[in-house]
């Protein structure tokens, strides 16, 4: 079946291999089959649900399994080698799950892993979060003057600029870590006094700019949206990763064919499981959680 699945990503077609119509139904069979298999899609903790949030709404059919590594979350402050070490074990672990395509739901691993990502994934697809949300963002700016925020990995990385810049040589870009995001999510600080005054700090840097885009450079900061509208006002376009990742994913899945047209399954495993993530999840699917956390070994 990999096979097949291999030849059809390179868009090999499959009636020069066969002309007995018994074969040609049996690898019709196959193909539907791969088309069936699950889209992985991995974070560093529960912040990536944001993008699942948004590939069940634009691509409902799709099958998915989802691996967040809760125990050992935040990846944004340690380095490269160590965020790489563990963004590979995250991806092994889905590729034994036989997955059509594979998602990095996190920035930092978007930042500071994708090559390492890339050369053990072989054929399968791999859609990351910074390159969509790059493009969507050049569409929207005017001043040509953007924010970026995120953990300290992706903001030293400088992955966001130098994409923005090879795009667009003209932009300013005014970048931010925020390091405290992250743990205060994952804690369930989203409506709350000390996350509010830590926000304030870190985006005074944004006041009396003219940013016109605000890049929120960590899928957790999602959840943070409405406390960065309060302080930066209206003038300031909040953009999350979420929905340029799934344009992307719902194009590379038409090219390739991939499109699945059964009941989907759904599958969210995490490292850790403990009360607060479970509120969490639930604000994030607006109390309508489509699946159970599970808890796996890596
Ligand atoms: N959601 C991850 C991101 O987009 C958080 C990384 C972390 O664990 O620090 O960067």
């Amino acid at each position: 079946i990999y096979m097949f699945y291999f030849l059809r990503l390179n868009e090999v077609k499959f009636n020069y291999y066969c002309t007995h119509p018994a074969l040609e139904r049996c690898l019709f069979a196959i193909m539907v089959l791969m088309n069936n298999f699950p889209i992985g899609i991995f974070d560093s903790g529960i912040g990536g649900l944001t993008v699942v949030k948004e590939i069940i709404k634009t691509l409902p059919k799709e099958s998915l399994i989802y691996l967040g590594d809760t125990a050992r979350v935040p990846y944004g402050t340690r380095n490269k080698e160590t965020i790489t070490k563990f963004a590979l074990e995250l991806v092994r672990y889905l590729l034994k799950q036989k997955i059509k395509v594979l998602v990095v739901a996190c920035n930092t691993m978007s930042a500071v892993s994708l090559s390492e990502i890339k050369k053990i994934v072989g054929e399968i697809p791999v859609i990351d979060v910074i390159f969509p949300t790059v493009s969507s963002t050049l569409v929207e700016t005017h001043t040509n003057v953007l924010g970026v925020i995120g953990t300290s990995a992706t903001v030293n990385s400088r992955a966001y600029d130098l994409h923005l810049k090879k795009k667009n040589k003209a932009i300013k870009i005014l970048s931010k870590a925020c390091p405290l995001f992250v743990p205060l999510v994952e804690e369930g600080f989203v409506n709350n006094k000390a996350t509010k005054l830590i926000a304030r700090e870190y985006l005074s840097v944004f006041k009396n700019t003219n940013i016109d885009c605000l890049i929120l450079g960590c899928t957790h900061y999602s959840l943070l949206k409405n406390l960065f509208a309060e302080i930066l006002g209206h003038k300031v376009l909040l953009i999350d990763s979420a929905k340029p990742t799934v344009e992307e994913l719902k194009k590379v899945l038409e090219q390739k064919g991939l499109v699945s047209n059964k009941k989907p399954t759904r599958h969210f495993y995490v490292t850790d499981i403990h009360p607060k993530m479970e509120e969490m999840v639930n604000l994030i699917f607006d109390n309508n959680f489509p699946g159970k956390l599970e808890k796996i070994n890596l």
